[in-house]
């Protein structure tokens, strides 16, 4: 028998990635994966893209190319960044594969077996994967409504002397919630004071639908060490695997000898694209379209499962990014309802996966952005009649056992 590594002992496979296996089937209305809307790839800009980039730089756009990533790249990233809220020189910028990269590069970077890593609760899945495959101890710190709790959060960098505080602090990931910017300021000062690198995810950002946008966290306290992540997946394409990654020159030097050994570098074709794109094409109209659509689903959805859902669901009410976060009545397993769901062919992930620890069973996380308002309202329809059957089979059984 083969024998893997120890450290995979600790690694579970994605149960998003399992469930999408079978959700993804072409009859089945799914809100399971964070997929964006397919009618909104910018094709036929990045065909041209890529034709122009063959037709007058093909010799470099098909050779090996410098780890760091593309010049004029980083350089876009930078500006980008620096107008966010993040001021940033291009050498302060790595272009990775995806900001899933990132993630594993910081992971690679930072983590010594039995680090601790603090993290939300609930949490990015694949992001918990990927310390877990480092050998950190994760650590939950408690949530509300914005986010991270500060007294939790300030216990929990006492107490336990972390490596990491992992957050995606905008239209989080699965819950939706975003940290006002008292709460972002007190967090890097937080980190600045214990000496604690945060890994500041944001791959939804961009994605903000309604109310004001908050600075990155990286932005904000110069004497923290911040790694700002973001991504190109959810703006405009996953398939390109295009992210990167912000931070000192130093942090930057040190990702970049992590990914030597990775992958050399992000596909030289793919960067100057997409390059080639943002020079060329009106990004600012194609955001605006892209958020026009996604609220507009995102109103759909929120109405669906307000009219859908029995009384006793919680959910929340995002301004931005992919996701509503649901908690059903009490008594009702969103593991179990996934399996009456699928029946009426409809599929979401149960809340629990996402969790570090002590996962609450009642909870699931909808995505919006892949269907339009119309198949919305039907599927969110179909998944609350199956919410209030199961509802009143656990009342049943209740008055039975009692
Ligand atoms: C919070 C978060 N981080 C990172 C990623 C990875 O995105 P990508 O590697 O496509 O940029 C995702 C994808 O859904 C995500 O939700």
């Amino acid at each position: 028998m083969i024998q893997l590594a120890r450290r995979m002992s600790n690694v579970q496979a994605s149960a998003i990635r399992e469930i999408l296996k079978v959700t993804e089937r072409p009859d089945v209305l799914s809100f399971a994966g964070g997929l964006p809307a397919p009618e909104a790839f910018p094709a036929e800009a990045l065909a041209r893209a890529h034709a122009d980039v063959l037709a007058t730089e093909a010799a470099a756009a098909l050779q090996y190319g410098p780890t760091e990533g593309h010049g004029p790249l980083r350089a876009w990233v930078a500006e980008r960044m620096t107008r966010r809220g993040l001021v940033a020189t291009p050498e302060q910028v790595l272009v990775t594969a995806g900001s899933q990269q990132g993630i594993d590069l910081v992971a690679k970077t930072l983590i010594d077996p039995g680090d601790t890593v603090l993290v939300e609760a609930p949490s990015y899945l694949a992001a918990l994967q990927c310390f877990s495959t480092y050998e950190a101890v994760l650590q939950a710190v408690e949530t509300d409504e914005e986010g991270m709790r500060l007294d939790a959060l300030e216990r929990a960098v006492r107490t336990r002397r972390p490596k990491l505080i992992y957050l995606v602090p905008t239209f989080q990931n699965p819950r939706g919630t975003t940290l006002p910017l008292e709460r972002r300021a007190r967090i890097a000062e937080l980190a600045a004071e214990f000496e604690v690198t945060i890994l500041e995810d944001d791959p939804y950002g961009e994605l903000r639908y309604r109310g004001e946008d908050v600075p990155p966290i990286a932005g904000i306290e110069p004497r923290a060490n911040v790694v700002h992540l973001g991504s190109f997946s959810k703006t405009l394409s996953p398939g390109l695997r295009l992210g990167y990654a912000v931070a000192s020159e130093r942090i930057v030097r040190a990702l970049t000898i992590a990914k030597q050994a990775t992958d050399l570098h992000t596909g030289s074709l793919s960067q100057r694209a997409v390059a080639r794109l943002l020079a060329t094409f009106d990004y600012e109209a194609h955001l605006r379209r892209l958020r026009s659509m996604y609220g507009e689903r995102l109103d759909a959805m929120l109405a669906s499962i307000e009219r859908s859902f029995p009384e006793g669901t919680v959910w929340t009410r995002p301004e931005g990014g992919l996701f509503v976060w649901v908690r059903l009545p009490s008594g009702v397993d969103a593991l179990d309802l996934l399996a009456d769901a699928m029946r009426e062919k409809v599929a979401f992930v149960p809340g629990a996966p996402f969790y570090p620890a002590d996962p609450c069973r009642e909870t699931l996380r909808l995505n919006f952005s892949n269907r339009p308002p119309d198949l919305i309202a039907e599927g969110i329809a179909r998944l609350g009649a199956c919410v209030d059957r199961r509802l009143r089979s656990a009342r049943r059984a209740a008055r039975r056992s009692a």
